[in-house]
């Protein structure tokens, strides 16, 4: 059983310890969330909780008037994902905050810190931006009430925290349909190309919490192409991916996207999502399509030959070697005349010439050459 509970001094606690899976544990779940007018529900996973327990949530808490739930949980990530979908929780993290003007990082730290990580965890983090580096370290410091580089040190010892740490280390933002103008490139000038494939592979590279690749499942399907298709989405961090293959988005980012969906698609974009309460779930036959592995650009190699790489808002985060390196990559894992699609502003300036050509002069979206020797 995922579910205890227990009541003192007036108060239900309700534990939830991994999503409900059995009619019975949700039952459980129903009858003790509503069996009290003042109840704690204490969630122990660390990462994100199922569109069940999700939706259950938010609707107690909007009855608040009649039962007043509060949520908690130590995990900060599943406090904000939480909190993306209006339900309100509490951090009960003992982690202090410490003032922003407290932190000085400076770049002699950045190399003892890189040495450290290196030697204890065997990442190599030589390949992002020095300044990407200080901005995500001092983040994690304050938010976690660390002041001194050596207490960083110290705090990164600990594997989980380290983990926490990492990835929190390339930013994850995204949306649907961002860089709309490109989508609208990408459904007039590459599908038509695609539709000459019997089977068709693409790969969404740095795919962040899904919403490229559910953008592009959308298009497709739309374009009735889908069927013969199969998005291969990557991320290096795993809390990102755990979110995706979860398949909830909030309705609140649903409904931001629709007037970039317009720019591109052609029907109606909530005709594609299922919603409940504040919960947005993309149609089954539609994110079946879509397949998540974990995978590093700097250190994975090619898996496969497709006929498109999307990525879009990665690279930006890597320094010029590892660019040139992740454009390699691309090169060896695309067919010939295939399709590699940046967004707006990301041009791939250390593209060899020799092997891609510029689609547009206004949109970053590259073809593999003919001629390309791989
Ligand atoms: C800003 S998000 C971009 C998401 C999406 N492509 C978009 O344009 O909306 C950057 C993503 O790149 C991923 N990333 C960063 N370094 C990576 C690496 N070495 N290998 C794979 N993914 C990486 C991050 O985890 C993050 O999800």
């Amino acid at each position: 059983m995922n579910i205890a509970a227990h009541t003192e001094n007036n108060t239900k606690y309700i534990y939830l310890l991994g999503n409900l899976e059995s009619e019975a544990e949700k039952k459980k779940f129903i009858v003790e969330l509503y069996s009290n007018s003042k109840t704690e529900v204490i969630l122990n996973q660390r990462e994100v909780v199922d569109s069940f327990i999700l939706t259950e949530l938010s609707r107690v808490q909007r009855l608040g008037s009649m039962f007043n739930v509060k949520v908690k949980t130590e995990s900060k990530l599943l406090c904000s994902y939480l909190n993306s979908f209006k339900i309100n929780c509490i951090n009960t993290s003992k982690a202090g905050f410490t003032k922003e003007s407290e932190v000085v990082i400076t770049s002699k730290n950045i190399t003892k810190l890189m040495k450290f990580i290196h030697d204890k965890y065997h990442y190599d983090l030589h390949d992002y931006s020095e300044e990407l580096l200080k901005r995500t370290t001092k983040r994690f410091m304050i938010m976690n009430g660390i002041s001194t580089f050596n207490n960083l040190l110290l705090n990164l010892d600990d594997v989980e925290l380290f983990m926490g740490y990492f990835n929190d280390f390339a930013i994850s933002v995204t949306s649907l349909f961002r860089n709309e103008k490109t989508w609208k490139y990408v459904v007039d000038e590459v599908f038509p190309y695609l539709e000459t494939f019997p089977q068709i592979r693409i790969w969404s590279a740095g795919c962040s919490t899904g919403e490229e690749p559910f953008s592009l499942a959308i298009l497709l399907q739309e374009h009735g192409l889908l069927d013969k298709s199969i998005i291969y989405a990557t991320d290096y961090n795993m809390a990102n991916l755990t979110v995706a293959k979860n398949n909830a988005i909030p309705l609140s980012k649903l409904k931001d996207s629709v007037e970039r969906y317009n720019i591109c698609g052609e029907r109606d974009l909530l005709d594609y999502f299922s919603i409940n309460e504040e919960i947005a779930t993309l149609r089954k036959d539609i994110f079946s399509k879509v397949q998540f592995f974990n995978h590093n650009l700097l250190t994975d190699s090619s898996f496969n030959e497709f006929h498109m790489v999307i990525c879009k808002n990665v690279l930006i985060y890597f320094d010029k070697n590892a660019q040139v390196k992740v454009v390699e990559l691309f090169n060896s894992s695309l067919h010939r005349g295939g399709y590699l699609v940046s967004s707006d502003s990301e041009e791939i300036s250390l593209i060899d010439k020799g092997n891609f050509s510029k689609s547009h002069p206004l949109i970053n979206v590259y073809r593999k050459n003919l001629r390309n020797p791989l």
